[in-house]
């Protein structure tokens, strides 16, 4: 035998020897709770059978919207495991009921799934539905299928299952409370509490087998109380939004962090967007600015941050030397520039706003129509677009070469000869991603300091979150449209954004239908933007039509495109007028100025 079989059949041995000694907690397989997750999914499974024999039979409205409350139930008591360990599958189990577009195939997916159901069940059911009903209950137990498949195959370990259920605790924050996947229901509140005791069924099971069982009870407590609190006030425009996530879900993610960190329960080295290290959603830090960025090279630093402040601010970056980023972008506007759209060098108007540059990095797509995937893709467009900065790379590359300054600093950066596009590139964007702060009074609020909000203001944010739905596309807490708590997406939305705010016509921007002519469902769609520094970026929208946050709230209010006769039919904002009085709309832009973070100079 050769002599390097050898020694790799030793070392597969020594590794097998070491995982045994170190199965104790981390690596093992926790197969009674993937039993668990088996035995609701096969609930699942036969609620769905049942509900297929109730529109078989042709039972009424309010049966098949019991039956269907009931198989939703159950989903939210596994969604911990299927959200987490099966993203695909749960995007078709319990996506929005729009069409799933795959850019990079050129494909376009049926929406289906249990949104795709409630629209034949609420508001009410309507017999000639019949056969699309059945057809997609049948689809979805296929998904039951696969849950099965996957869980009786695949290994569950501790450290996996603290951040599935970590991760549950987001979900519920952010898209739960706030109605995302039950638009037509309406019965986010009873089912945040089904998922809540989904999370506690488990930690119930796993008591027995740690060693810190009063962080357990301690979190079933809350995890009781939170339920308690949903299910007393049912009504989604009368809630306390804020007070459930402060002083209960936090609480929640809160008493999971302390429990990992007693037990010793390792984090997954995985790229994550949230840190293993902050308690909860909203605790200072959270958000990982590198998880956006596209590679390990492109690794954010001070010094490149610092570097990027300095070019940001340069016209040598221009190309006639008369223009920098600063020129639209401006700091105390929170990075716009108060114009409705800016100048082309040649004077003329150009067609789109300059957005608010805070917050940028967190979303998988730059630009009104998202039509770079990241901040670097995005520099490299500006400078050299000819109405806004001329530039050419390699002219600009050559000409901070000869500038001795800027080669020492880069170098000493990137250790390389001479300086190269992509560093360029990734030091501009580096001073993008800086520039999220997450220091405004309501971060501070959610940070403890009890007194940052005023009562308007936290009035405004539970209609914000509840009569009024903004959360189902501006998600908290980066109030933009990358879904959590994967952030592996950002969304775009059809609004039926009009030239101005009279809201007269139709803007004729077609947004990202501008690159995809030929899918109907991208036609006049933009980017879900960040509201947050959105008091210092008047004017509003891709086309800057509209001049305050009042004719904004005016346009939403009203129900958006179609309420004002445009033939728009993939609009996906819902076209009902939301009915907030002027103090209830007063109330929202209270609370919209309580996200301005101070002035980055
Ligand atoms: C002439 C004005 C102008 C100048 C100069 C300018 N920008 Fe912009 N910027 C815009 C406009 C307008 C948009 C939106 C364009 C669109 O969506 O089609 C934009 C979009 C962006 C975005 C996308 C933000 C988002 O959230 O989608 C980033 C990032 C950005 N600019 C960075 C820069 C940088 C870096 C520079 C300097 C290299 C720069 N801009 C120079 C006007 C300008
Ligand atoms: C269906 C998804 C959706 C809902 C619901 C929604 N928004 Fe938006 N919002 C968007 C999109 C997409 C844009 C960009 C539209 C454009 O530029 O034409 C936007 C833009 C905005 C802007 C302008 C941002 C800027 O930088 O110019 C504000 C302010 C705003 N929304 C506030 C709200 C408020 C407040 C609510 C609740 C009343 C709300 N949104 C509900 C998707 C949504």
């Amino acid at each position: 035998m050769k002599y390097w079989i050898v020694a790799s059949l030793l070392a597969t041995v020594l590794l097998a020897i070491m995982c045994q000694g170190n199965k104790s907690s981390v690596t093992r397989d926790l197969h009674e709770i993937r039993q668990e997750v088996l035995r609701i999914n096969h609930v699942f499974d036969r609620q769905i059978d049942q509900q297929l024999t109730l529109v078989k039979d042709e039972q009424d409205t309010k049966q098949l919207q019991a039956g269907f409350d009931h198989l939703r139930s159950t989903y939210k008591s596994m969604e911990w495991a299927v959200a987490y360990f099966m993203p695909e599958t749960a995007r078709f189990l319990n996506g929005p009921n729009l069409d799933e577009i795959e850019l990079e195939e050129n494909m376009v997916l049926e929406a289906e799934g249990l949104q795709t159901l409630e629209e034949y069940f609420y508001p009410a059911y309507q017999a000639e539905n019949k056969a699309e009903t059945l057809r997609f209950l049948k689809k979805l137990k296929n998904k039951s299928l696969a849950i099965n498949t996957y869980f009786e195959v695949n290994t569950l370990s501790l450290p996996q299952l603290m951040e599935s259920l970590r991760n549950q605790i987001f979900r519920i924050t952010t898209l739960g409370i706030t109605g995302f996947d039950t638009p037509l229901s309406g019965r986010g509140l009873p089912e945040s509490a089904d998922a809540l005791k989904g999370v506690g069924n488990i930690l119930k099971m796993l008591r027995p087998q740690v060693k810190h069982q009063q962080d357990i009870d301690h979190t079933l407590h809350l995890i009781e109380t939170a339920e308690a609190a949903l299910n007393q006030n049912r009504d989604r425009n009368k809630f306390d939004y804020l007070t459930m996530i402060d002083q209960h879900l936090n609480s929640i993610s809160d008493a999971l962090f302390e429990f990992r960190k007693h037990e010793n329960i390792p984090s997954l080295n995985i790229h994550h967007p949230i840190s293993p290290e902050a308690s909860n959603l909203f605790s200072k830090n959270a958000f990982e600015p590198d998880f956006f960025t596209p590679g390990e090279k492109q690794k954010m630093s001070n010094e490149k941050v610092h570097l990027g402040a300095k070019l940001f601010r340069d016209n040598i970056l221009s190309g006639d030397g008369t223009r920098s980023c600063i020129s639209c972008h401006h700091p105390e506007k929170g990075f716009s520039d108060g114009m409705t759209t800016p100048l082309t060098l040649a004077g003329k108007k150009m067609d789109r706003n300059s957005p608010s540059l805070s917050y940028s990095n967190y979303q998988h797509g730059q630009f009104w129509d998202m039509r770079r995937e990241d901040l670097e893709a995005q520099s490299m467009d500006v400078i050299t677009n000819k109405d806004e900065m001329h530039g050419s790379m390699d002219e600009i590359t050559t000409r901070l070469n000869q500038d001795e300054t800027y080669r020492e600093v880069f170098q000493q950066i990137y250790k390389t000869k001479s300086i190269e596009t992509w560093q360029l590139q990734n030091v501009l964007a580096s001073y993008i991603r800086s520039l999220a702060t997450f220091d405004s009074r309501f971060d501070q609020y959610m940070q403890g300091k009890s007194q940052a909000l005023t009562t308007d203001e936290k009035a405004g944010f539970n209609l914000f979150i509840g009569k009024a739905k903004c959360a189902t596309c501006h998600f908290i807490p980066l109030f933009n449209g990358t879904v959590p708590p994967e952030y592996a997406k950002t969304e775009s939305e059809v609004l039926g954004t009009a030239t101005d705010h009279r809201n007269l016509q139709l803007d004729q921007d077609r947004g990202r239908g501008r690159y995809h002519p030929t899918i109907p469902q991208l036609q006049y769609a933009f980017k879900t933007p960040t509201l947050r520094n959105i008091d210092k970026t008047a004017p509003y929208m891709h086309n800057g039509g509209y001049m305050t946050l009042e004719q904004v709230m005016d346009f939403y209010n009203k129900g958006g495109g179609q309420q004002f006769g445009f033939t728009l039919s993939n609009q996906t904002l819902p076209a009902d007028s939301l009915g907030l009085t002027e103090q209830e709309t007063a109330k929202i832009i209270a609370f919209l100025k309580t996200l301005n973070d101070p002035t980055i100079h």
